[in-house]
């Protein structure tokens, strides 16, 4: 590459009036032989699909209403009716490598299927939200709601419940109807929303028969988008049955094994799905400590189930790596292998301790790096993630919703994926943000990020990244790969003349 650039530099310093058409043509091959995808050769079939997909592309940008310049909630209709989108869709995409255990799945199957099942009580907190508990008896008062109420019962004295359902629905998700800048008007409005959708959930999905049902149903909806490999960030919380019972974590974990190897067998080209225990970054050291230690063991008895840790939760008001160290810095102490795929640099506070999560990562042996919004402004950051195969999970639907970007075309991945850093495409928490599977977020890579000049090179390498970058062991990646070419192969051939 250097001693390419090196040729063209030289030829550079000959010009005289006008610039050379050849120079020209040959900075611009230069230039986009250094993206994502830039290096890779193509099949006779490829080239003809990427033509096919050229002009698709065009038309996208010359519509007077451009999606990824737009807020996802308003931009969601129209990219359902794109060309590109269902192509998207049938595109086998690899992996997820990025998506949160209780956002996988619509919320109108929450409504529709959850809250219509026996000995569901709803209570109204005093401060215009909502939780949910599953129980035999009738649940106790909670600080915040006094008043427990059966749906079943609520329901059955209306006449339409309709309305009832849509205000659950509304409860569950960010996706609103309403002018998004209005609704949520800075960073704040938008996390405290986002955590009162998290506890409306709470109650619902942590009760053990809707538990198994939501992984099922969370596997079903990534593998109808062409997903076949999903690493989920789990908090494997306490779940409970009717009686009131709690299970332990290592139930909680084991109920992910069973139901993933179910859906397999099931599911013959499906790949699998592995665990990423995570812990809110609120908590203090001795939790933190405590939660270590248990991951460890996880780690031992479910090695082939538990990818590692991490710390979820808002940046910017969680506490940072460093506050951690003690407790992130025993594995590596002991000599116990417990990798960690951390978020950071999910912010906008520049230089602030939040903003240093970046490094201390690396500094931890961060195995991947969620997020990295804020990595382009971190050259030192930037290199080792490069140097050490570090992929930087890009969620660019979340980055949006959560006001890091408005125009997805200014996202400060664009400039990764114009020099091929090491990087995955991921949807973080789709059922959040009224999206679904990994498709809408491939959408805005491709066409926002990528702009006119990624292509199918671009899309083959990022979906070949999830797997290359994905916690499986060599032999398994090797087998994924070999498992994803014929499906894309098979795409491909089945794309390529239709016009
Ligand atoms: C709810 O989902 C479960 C699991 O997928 C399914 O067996 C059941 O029939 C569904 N019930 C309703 C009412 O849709
Ligand atoms: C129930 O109410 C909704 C909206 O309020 C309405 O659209 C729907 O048609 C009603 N359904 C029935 C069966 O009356
Ligand atoms: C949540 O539900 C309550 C009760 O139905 C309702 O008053 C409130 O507006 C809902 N919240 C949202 C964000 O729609
Ligand atoms: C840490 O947090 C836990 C749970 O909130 C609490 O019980 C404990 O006292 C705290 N420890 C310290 C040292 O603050
Ligand atoms: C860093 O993490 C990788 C992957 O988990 C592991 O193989 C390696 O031993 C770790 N290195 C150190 C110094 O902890
Ligand atoms: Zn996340």
């Amino acid at each position: 590459m250097m001693l390419q650039l090196g040729l063209v530099l030289s030829l550079l310093t000959h010009a005289v009036s006008i610039p050379d058409p050849r120079q020209r043509e040959a900075l611009i091959q230069l230039e986009s032989s250094m993206q994502t995808g830039g290096q890779m050769v193509l099949t006779d079939a490829e080239q003809e699909l990427d033509v096919r997909l050229f002009k698709m592309k065009q038309g996208e940008m010359a519509r007077a209403a451009f999606p990824p310049a737009m807020h996802f909630f308003r931009a969601r209709d129209l990219i359902r009716r794109s060309p590109i989108f269902s192509l998207l869709q049938k595109m086998p995409k690899g992996g997820a490598l990025h998506v949160h255990d209780f956002s996988m799945v619509d919320v109108d199957w929450l409504v529709k299927n959850v809250t219509y099942r026996p000995h569901c009580y709803v209570c109204y907190t005093d401060d215009q939200s909502i939780r949910f508990l599953f129980s035999s008896r009738g649940p106790e008062p909670l600080p915040r709601c006094s008043t427990w109420i059966l749906l079943e019962e609520l329901r059955a004295k209306m006449i339409n419940s309709t309305d009832l359902d849509n205000s659950i629905k509304r409860n569950l998700t960010l996706f609103t109807e309403q002018d998004p800048e209005v609704a949520y008007p800075s960073q704040d409005v938008v996390w405290r929303r986002f955590e009162q959708t998290f506890l409306a959930v709470w109650g619902l999905v942590t009760y053990a028969p809707v538990f198994r049902d939501y992984y099922y149903e969370g596997l079903t909806q990534f593998y109808l988008d062409n997903v076949m490999y999903l690493e989920l960030r789990a908090l494997l919380p306490e779940v409970y049955e009717l009686d009131g019972s709690t299970h332990d974590r290592a139930w909680t974990l084991k109920t992910y094994r069973d139901v993933t190897k179910r859906f397999k067998a099931q599911h013959p080209d499906f790949f699998g799905a592995r665990i990423i225990f995570t812990v809110h970054r609120g908590v203090n050291l001795s939790v933190m400590t405590e939660a270590i230690e248990e991951a460890m063991k996880l780690q031992s008895s479910f090695p082939d189930t538990l990818a590692g840790f991490d710390l979820v939760g808002r940046e910017d008001s969680g506490r940072p790596l460093w506050y951690f160290r003690e407790a992130l810095s025993l594995p590596a102490e002991r000599g116990v292998e417990l990798p960690f795929f951390f978020h950071a640099g999910e912010t906008d506070l520049e230089g602030t301790d939040v903003d240093q999560n970046l490094l201390d990562a690396l500094l931890l042996n961060t195995s991947r790096i969620g997020h990295g919004f804020a990595l382009v402004r971190h050259p030192v950051a930037k290199d080792l993630s490069r140097k050490r195969g570090v992929a930087v999970e890009v969620c660019p639907v979340s980055n949006q919703v959560l006001k890091l970007v408005k125009d997805l075309r200014n996202h400060p991945a664009a400039a990764l994926m114009s020099e091929n850093h090491p990087v995955v495409i991921s949807s973080d928490d789709p059922a959040l943000f009224g999206a679904a599977g990994l498709s809408y977020d491939f959408y805005e890579a491709f066409v926002g990020l990528g702009g006119i000049k990624s292509n199918i090179a671009s899309l083959k390498q990022l979906a070949m990244n999830s797997l290359r970058y994905s916690s499986l062991s060599q032999r398994q990646k090797t087998e994924a790969l070999v498992l994803w070419q014929r499906r894309w192969d098979k795409f491909v051939s089945e794309h390529v003349y239709q016009s």
